[in-house]
């Protein structure tokens, strides 16, 4: 293990969220040091305690806002030399983002815009961007390759992920990697971290969760009428570890090839919602409460990655299968469930 001096620094910006803490760990394991910049807008403060626990004492976290470019210009003239930012820190929830427009391009754009003012002013060699699968839309093929058009965004969430692709490859031809991510689930094999949603729900296995602990009554089912195997959605879930570890694979690929480049992230295998549910049901032993109900608004029926660029390219592979990430997501739960009756 290297000693915090010698290891290279690389900011990572939201890295108290769901995929930032998974990825700092994964790059703590590798010998980097990650750096976390992160204004706690959907994280706790205790994450960073658990984060600590699986890296180190002295990992540095930093509680500023991404958009506010002079304390960013400070604490880079602070840290000295960085060798890459990955950016995470965004807003992701597509009814919100509905609901406050406003709020998220200004949040998202102005975040990514700073990081990449930074990143030019301070000679940083590499860039890792959080984009995701909905700048697909309904995908004109399955799976789903890079190449693929783009269709127009159906949510400001989703418009701010295709504008964020176009402001990196207008303004850095070189040193970024934009991933798309398709559904991240699961939690960390130790429990630590895992994600923490912000009131009801809006996802599938935080909102299943929920419902095997009691928290909620039942797990609704959007719609059975698709016209898929068993008529519910499919959708292309992979391990939030697998997904981490796609970080390091692209910040390794960048000290080989520095042309800009984007890369989808998944596990290339489509499940449907009752598929998830079964495969739930048998990793934990319980029974859940379904009830079938209309199919929820702007839901596409099926997407699913062509992943093959990225493990060609990045030479990155699997190592979670569906029933461990949903192993995983419910030995989270059911620690959070006991953090809280602990502390009540
Ligand atoms: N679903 C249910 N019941 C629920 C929640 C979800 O049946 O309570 C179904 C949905 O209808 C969908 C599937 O489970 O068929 C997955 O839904 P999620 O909300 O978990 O995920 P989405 O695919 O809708 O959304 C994800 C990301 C978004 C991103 C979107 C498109 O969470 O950030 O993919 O790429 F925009």
């Amino acid at each position: 293990m290297k000693n915090q001096e010698h290891r290279p620094k690389i900011i990572v910006t939201g890295g108290a969220g769901f995929i930032g803490s998974h990825t700092v760990v994964e790059l703590w394991n590798v010998g980097y040091e990650p750096i976390i910049v992160d204004n706690f807008s959907n994280s706790q403060p205790w994450i960073f305690d658990r984060i600590k626990r699986l890296t180190s004492k002295g990992l540095q976290c930093f509680h500023i806002d991404c958009c506010d470019e002079e304390k960013m210009e400070q604490l880079f003239l602070k840290l000295g030399q960085i060798i890459g930012i990955i950016h995470f820190a965004a807003l992701k929830s597509v009814n919100e983002s509905i609901e406050q427009p406003e709020m998220y391009y200004k949040n998202n754009l102005n975040s990514l815009q700073t990081i990449i003012n930074l990143k030019e002013k301070f000679n940083i060699p590499d860039l890792v961007f959080s984009s995701s699968a909905t700048v697909y839309g309904a995908a004109e093929q399955l799976p789903v390759t890079e190449d693929c058009n783009l269709k127009p965004a159906t949510s400001p969430y989703g418009e701010t992920k295709q504008l964020g692709e176009k402001m990196i490859r207008e303004q850095l031809e070189t040193g970024a990697i934009i991933l798309r991510y398709f559904n991240p689930v699961g939690a960390h094999p130790s429990g630590l971290i895992g994600e923490l949603p912000i009131g009801v729900p809006q996802n599938l296995i935080p909102y299943l969760t929920q419902t095997a602990i009691g928290q909620r009554d039942s797990l609704k089912v959007f719609g059975t009428d698709y016209n898929t195997q068993d008529g519910t959605c499919i959708r292309d879930y992979i391990h939030v570890l697998d997904l981490a570890k796609a970080h390091i694979a692209a910040l390794t690929r960048l000290l080989s090839n520095r042309k800009t480049d984007v890369y989808n992230i998944g596990t290339g295998e489509g499940h449907s919602v009752l598929e998830v549910i079964n495969t739930f049901e048998k990793v934990s032993g319980i029974d859940l409460r379904v009830k079938y109900t209309n199919r929820r608004a702007g839901d596409i029926e099926s997407i699913y990655a062509d992943c093959s660029k990225a493990s060609l390219t990045l030479k990155w592979d699997l190592k979670y299968t569906l029933g461990d990430a949903l192993k995983h997501a419910w030995q989270w739960e059911k620690g959070l469930h006991e953090t809280k009756a602990e502390a009540a």
